[in-house]
């Protein structure tokens, strides 16, 4: 079985988000090493666009509603050697992840002037 997820973000409206609501908005969403990415990126708002569309992409994969358990720094997506973004899921996600005997998620990221986009495919049994 094979479950997708898209999410497009509006980078000025990330850029705003950022400069409004700072480090409380930045904290709630985005792991330590996501934050730490960040800084190698020319743009940090273009990077945080396009890692929210990728945690969003990645939960539409679930095709289930957002409950009290899950956070969005529980689907922390990285590079690989090459650029590529790579998926690691913790807690809630990670549990319904198992149940679904789901075997692995890749996501595809891209972006251009104002907008960033990510598609999410799950692979599972
Ligand atoms: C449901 C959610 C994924 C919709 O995202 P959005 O950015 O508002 O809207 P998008 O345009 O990206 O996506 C809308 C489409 O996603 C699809 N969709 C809606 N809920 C979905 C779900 N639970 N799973 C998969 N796809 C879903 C629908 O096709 C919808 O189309 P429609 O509006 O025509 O019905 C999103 O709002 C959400 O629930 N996110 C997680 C919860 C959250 O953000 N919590 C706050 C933590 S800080």
């Amino acid at each position: 079985m094979v479950a997708i997820g898209v999410d497009i973000v509006a980078i000025p409206r990330m850029r705003e988000t950022l400069k409004r609501s700072g480090d409380i908005f930045i904290n709630r969403v985005f792991t330590g090493k996501e934050r730490l990415d960040s800084l190698q990126h020319q743009d940090a708002a273009v990077h945080y666009a396009e890692i929210f569309a990728a945690k969003e992409a990645v939960f539409k994969t679930f095709c289930t509603g957002w409950n009290g358990s899950m956070s969005f720094l529980d689907i922390e997506i990285q590079k690989g050697t090459f650029g590529e973004p790579l998926v690691s899921l913790h807690g809630e996600f990670l549990r319904l992840f198992s149940q679904k005997n789901a075997r692995n998620i890749q996501v595809s990221l891209s972006w251009e002037e104002d907008t960033a986009l990510a598609f999410a495919v799950m692979h599972a049994d």
